[in-house]
């Protein structure tokens, strides 16, 4: 039998986490928890959730700590998760979620935290060609040479920009990570369990450098 994982992923918006997620999900057997796929289905279905989140969302901010921990307690404590493990992309965020998690996690703690780097200049050429499906989030990359309506080959539903791949979003979005998202590496790091993976080749090379880190994690 495949064993499980409780894997986290951190990296820079556009590094790739949600790209390489579907792929580690179905090699680890594991589902693939995105906190930003939850909140953009939250505001697809018009939720009191989806409502409120929107404007934070389309203007780059974070969404309320209390709420986010909310909604990951509440996936977490699902079976899927307690019996095969989990990916967690886009979560935690903030100092506040990394030590909230913890709690949740003392019992069956996190395997390796994963940090995918990615230079700014990399990420932001990245989102500006990324297209995704508005209805089952599939990614694509635009060439320019796409039809238009671009109907998406998974599902058929439409193929845009996301909401929050404005320039003031996304420069807003790469402030904050520096500012709250990046304190997580040392956090992870003191607890020995961070391993910083190169985020700069194609994606297959990527998910190669992931899954030997995953591995080693587990012999080490
Ligand atoms: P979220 O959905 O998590 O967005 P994000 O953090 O901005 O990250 P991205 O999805 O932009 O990047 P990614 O690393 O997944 O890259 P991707 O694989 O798409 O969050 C959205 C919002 O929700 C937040 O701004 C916040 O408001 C809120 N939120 C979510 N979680 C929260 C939390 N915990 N607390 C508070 N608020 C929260 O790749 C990017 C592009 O590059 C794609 O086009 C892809 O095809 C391409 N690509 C991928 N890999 C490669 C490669 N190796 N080579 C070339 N191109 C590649
Ligand atoms: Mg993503």
């Amino acid at each position: 039998m495949i064993p499980g994982a409780r894997l986290i992923i951190l990296g820079r918006q556009g590094s790739g986490k949600g790209t390489q997620c579907v792929r580690l999900s179905r090699h680890f057997v594991v589902p693939h928890i995105s906190t930003g796929d939850m909140l953009r289905s939250a505001v697809r279905e018009g939720t009191e959730l989806g409502r409120m989140a929107k404007e934070i969302m389309d203007a780059g901010g974070l969404v309320s700590d209390d709420i986010m921990i909310g909604i990951v307690n509440e996936r977490l404590s699902r079976d899927d998760a307690r019996t095969r493990g989990f990916i967690l992309d886009g979560f935690p965020r903030t100092v506040g979620q990394a030590l909230e998690l913890d709690r949740i996690t003392e019992a069956r703690p996190i395997d390796v935290v994963l940090d995918l780097d990615v230079p700014r200049e990399v990420v932001l050429e990245r989102i500006s060609a990324r297209r995704v499906c508005r209805d089952c989030g599939t990614n694509y990359v635009a060439t320019g040479r796409e039809h238009t309506p671009w109907i998406c080959e998974v599902c058929g539903g439409d193929v845009m920009q996301r909401d929050d791949d404005t320039t003031d979003a996304i420069n807003r979005r790469l402030d904050l990570y520096e500012e709250q998202t990046s304190p997580l590496i040392e956090h992870y790091e003191r607890h020995g369990k961070l391993v910083v993976v190169d985020g700069v080749g194609t994606p297959d090379a990527v998910f190669a450098l992931l899954t030997a880190a995953v591995d080693a994690s587990r012999k080490g």
